[in-house]
């Protein structure tokens, strides 16, 4: 196989994530205008960066229609003000939309073809509300090729209990507590003030600066998640409180091989080491993340106790409880999720990958033992991500 090159991971922003509510931070704002911001934050915090110089953008959004339609990637571009030679392409792999974006441009700088390239994700679900804007073939339900549950995402949160009786919702609400816990302390420490860029706002009440996330609820206590109804199945175990939020947010990153890197005058991160993508039953598409860790790691002859840190996206508290007793990790560890995560911060579904790439990175580069992390997701109609991340510099 030829050689390939480093992809590094230079530099991240994203927006404060909002509440998809008719009065939440975005309300009136575009998506497109959202992930404009990105690129415009990421260009002024690297001087060096000559836009000129941008071989792509690619941007993820589920949701390809409205402001989130036309080709993102490249209507993004022009809207930033790249020059008209940037090009640009939209992307979509639901929740791990970004995630694939930044696969793609980290394989098409390890490949060569290309040296500097922005990735990134915007979702704005109050714009577009889960699933309301889509047409699914009826050939799914009248060939029974899905479970009716494989398309309301917390049914498969639901079904995922059913399988796996030894997580119960106790444990998830206590998940969701500690990531209610850690991201009020990492906001407190200053973690997020690494890549979250103030925005203004307009609202009702006129310009409003938003500089933090409008989702967390600090002081959740395990009393008050015992207290909230299951909405997806009468006596079930996911709820409001144990679930991700609807969320509107846009993040952005840059990736770049290390010479290129090196001329913008920037000193990156960390490489992409490797990346696999799963299928699974849709009905439990929660599991994705196991399986597709387990191949990232047996591919490179690793075991999940050679990685520092993963950050695992928190669509559902059962999922992420799944995944620690699949690697025999305790619900408190500090390997997954340090600070805390989407039960907490939300999920604005294609832009997550983004936020979970910035933290890792934050991770890696603040924590001197650290080497190497994992960045991972369950996606919808059934799939795993997980991409391995190795420090640059020691
Ligand atoms: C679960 C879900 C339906 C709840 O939506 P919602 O009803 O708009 O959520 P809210 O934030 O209004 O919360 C509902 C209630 O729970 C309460 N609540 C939520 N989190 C809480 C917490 N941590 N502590 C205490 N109460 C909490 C709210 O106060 C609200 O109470 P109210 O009804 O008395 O006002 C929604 O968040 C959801 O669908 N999540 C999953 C998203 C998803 O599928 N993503 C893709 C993953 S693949």
């Amino acid at each position: 196989m030829t050689q390939l090159r480093d992809a590094c991971y230079v530099d991240g922003v994203r927006l404060p994530i909002g509440r998809a509510k008719p009065d939440g931070y975005y309300a009136k704002t575009r998506a497109d205008d959202m992930a404009v911001r990105t690129v415009r934050a990421l260009l002024e915090r690297n001087p060096g960066l000559d836009p000129a110089r941008i071989d792509d953008v690619a941007f993820a959004a589920t949701a390809q229609v409205g402001d989130q339609g036309l080709t993102l990637g490249r209507s993004v571009a022009l809207l930033a003000g790249l020059p008209r030679s940037v090009p640009g392409y939209a992307i979509d792999r639901m929740c791990a939309g970004a995630l694939t974006a930044i696969v793609n441009a980290a394989n098409a700088i390890r490949t060569g073809g290309q040296d500097l390239v922005l990735a990134g994700g915007v979702e704005h679900m109050g714009h577009h509300p889960m699933a309301a804007e889509i047409d699914p073939n009826p050939r799914f339900l009248a060939e029974q090729l899905v479970d009716p549950s494989a398309l309301v995402m917390g049914s498969t949160a639901e079904n995922l209990h059913d399988e796996l009786p030894a997580v119960t919702r106790e444990r998830c609400d206590r998940f969701a507590v500690l990531s209610q816990e850690r991201t009020a302390k990492a906001q407190a420490d200053g973690v997020f003030a690494s890549h979250v860029v103030r925005d203004t706002v307009w609202t009702e009440a006129g310009w409003r600066v938003v500089d933090r996330d409008e989702h967390p609820r600090p002081g959740t206590s395990l009393k008050d998640l015992a207290a909230l109804r299951a909405p997806f199945r009468a006596g079930g175990r996911v709820t409001a409180g144990n679930a991700a939020g609807l969320n509107d947010g846009a993040g952005c990153v840059l990736l770049a091989s290390a010479e290129a890197a090196q001329g913008m005058g920037a000193r990156p991160i960390m490489r992409m080491l490797d990346f696999v993508f799963v299928g699974v039953a849709p009905e439990t598409m929660g599991s994705g993340p196991i399986p597709a860790c387990d191949a990232v790691l047996a591919r490179n002859g690793l075991r999940m106790s050679d990685i520092d840190v993963v950050e695992l996206n928190e669509a559902f508290a059962v999922q992420c409880v799944a995944f620690l007793d699949h690697f025999e990790l305790p619900l408190d560890t500090i390997q997954v999720n340090p600070y805390g995560g989407a039960i907490a911060v939300g999920h604005p579904l294609a832009m997550s990958g983004a936020r979970l790439t910035m933290q890792l990175a934050h991770y890696l580069d603040t924590h001197e033992e650290a080497k190497r992390g994992i960045t991972t997701m369950c996606i919808g109609l059934g799939m795993g991500a997980a991409i391995l991340w190795e420090k640059c510099h020691e």
